[in-house]
């Protein structure tokens, strides 16, 4: 096999970030875009001592795993590579990774994993979508075939996988709403009729920079945050009298300001043009007040299913305390703290610490503390010291999962209830095999959150020894 070479495969099996993979002698080749069950031509283009790489050409025969994909961008956007996958073929393939990763990355041979559980909205299921104006057009394989011309030197959309300087510009996305399509279309419209630029990722120029929708799942708020690279008053008074009379919808107009050149929707500073530059949503009892630059979870109600399950897991008492060790904005602490004592979540980045405590204010919520720190460096005896010995631990770390300083605190600390919630279960298994002499991993029950990607919540519950 060259670099190059044209292969007919039969597709095996679904592999990690969405690929699928098939064995020639014991070679693996993954192929993006393939499903199992299929066969198909690819040409090789990355080849290694273990593996190669193939880029799909054709599908000879189709899996029965395969289904119509809804959006006209699938395959060049990056958004949903699982949208030509039947849903229940993307859960049983989500639920099998969590077991290989379990058995590949921790050597558990038989955990059990239990079935995924379902998302009941597998479209339109994202509170937040951060849509980015560019300079630098991408047109997909359709465009260029329809031999039509485009204007490549503006685009509204989101990026190509890997490429932060191009943009597909996009007329529908069926993350959000209909309703964020429309005026995501609208707003395209708005500002070429007016000229204004959109930014130019190489020369660092122009105004517009991302157009960022937050629309909450549970209240009609729903709120605009257009990010520009200075502010113009005079184009922000266009824009507000143009949101006012087509989209009634939007109840609040956010301008920040990104004069940096690092592409982010974060800014130095955002101007609430009308409304109250904030929206509510709720998981579970409490409304959360969410502001422009906030941290929450983009799936409302997934996330209240993910919460119960941990709840579920951790076996809460009236009298415990509860550590929620990396609470970003505290939406976990404040979901358990009705049910127990007191918690107590850690943090590392300040502003979602701020959002966790307004937040729990704002619910009448007060048997929580919430510290900011690294992990790594605050977990130790005076912090236990400080705070007391919980008598039950939830983590959620990030994907790379938690420092090995950090095992080694929860296994000097080994409290009888303990719950790893990971967004990352490679990462997930690595950990729980250190802790193995202590603790033993009951089961894991996995939660869809991203619907046609291959992302998967798992939370396991552990039985200590
Ligand atoms: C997966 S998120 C947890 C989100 C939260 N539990 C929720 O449900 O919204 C991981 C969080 O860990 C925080 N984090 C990352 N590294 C950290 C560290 N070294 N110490 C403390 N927190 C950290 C991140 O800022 C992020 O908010």
């Amino acid at each position: 096999m060259k670099k190059g070479s044209v292969l007919t495969l039969d597709i095996e099996k679904f592999a990690d970030r969405g690929k699928s993979l098939t064995r020639m002698d014991g070679y693996v080749v993954f192929v993006a875009g393939a499903v199992p069950g299929d066969k198909v031509t690819a040409r090789v283009f990355r080849k290694r001592k273990k593996f190669a790489e193939a880029a799909l050409l054709e599908v000879l025969e189709p899996s029965p795993l395969r289904t119509d994909h809804k959006c006209l961008y699938f395959g060049t956007c990056g958004g949903c590579k699982w949208q030509h996958v039947r849903y229940d073929a993307q859960l049983e393939a989500k639920t099998q990774s969590v077991k290989e990763a379990f058995e590949h990355h921790g050597g558990f041979e038989s955990v059990l994993v239990k079935p995924t559980l379902a998302a009941d909205d597998i479209y339109y299921y994202r509170n937040k979508m951060e849509f980015s104006f560019s300079a630098n057009r991408w047109l997909t394989p359709e465009e260029i075939a329809s031999k039509k011309e485009f204007d490549t030197s503006f685009a509204l959309g989101l990026h190509v996988p890997g490429n932060f300087a191009k943009v597909v510009d996009l007329t529908e996305c069926h993350l959000q709403s209909e309703l964020s399509s429309r005026l995501v279309n609208a707003v395209r419209e708005f500002v070429l009729e007016r000229e204004w630029t959109p930014w130019n990722t190489r020369r660092h120029t122009g105004y517009l920079r991302h157009l960022v929708i937050r629309q909450a799942a549970l209240t009609d708020e729903f709120m605009v945050n257009l990010v520009t690279s200075h502010f113009d008053p005079e184009k922000m008074t266009l824009f507000e009298a143009f949101l006012k009379a087509d989209f009634p919808e939007v109840s609040t107009l956010v301008n920040t300001i990104n004069s940096t050149v690092a592409q982010t929707a974060f800014g130095e500073e955002s101007h609430v043009i009308y409304g109250s530059g904030v929206v509510h949503d709720r998981i579970g009892d409490n409304t959360f007040e969410i502001a422009s630059n906030a941290f929450f979870q983009t799936n409302t109600k997934q996330a209240e299913t993910l919460y119960r399950v941990a709840a579920e897991f951790a076996e809460l008492q009236p009298d415990d305390l509860l550590y929620d060790l990396y609470s970003g904005a505290g939406t976990i602490s404040l979901y358990m703290a009705p049910k127990v004592k007191h918690v107590v979540g850690v943090e590392l980045i300040e502003e979602a610490v701020q959002n966790a405590r307004q937040n729990a204010k704002a619910n009448g919520i007060d048997n929580v503390t919430f510290v900011t720190g690294d992990m790594m460096r605050l977990f130790n005896e005076s912090f236990i010291a400080q705070y007391g010995r919980p008598d039950v631990l939830l983590v959620d770390p990030p994907r790379a999962g938690l420092h090995p300083k950090v095992v080694k605190q929860i296994e000097l600390l080994a409290p009888d209830r303990f719950v790893y919630v990971s967004c990352n279960p490679m990462t997930q298994a690595h950990d729980l095999a250190m802790l193995a002499d202590i603790y033993e991993v009951e089961y894991i029950q996995p939660v869809d959150l991203f619907p046609h990607t291959h992302h998967i919540e798992s939370v396991a519950k552990l039985r200590k020894k």
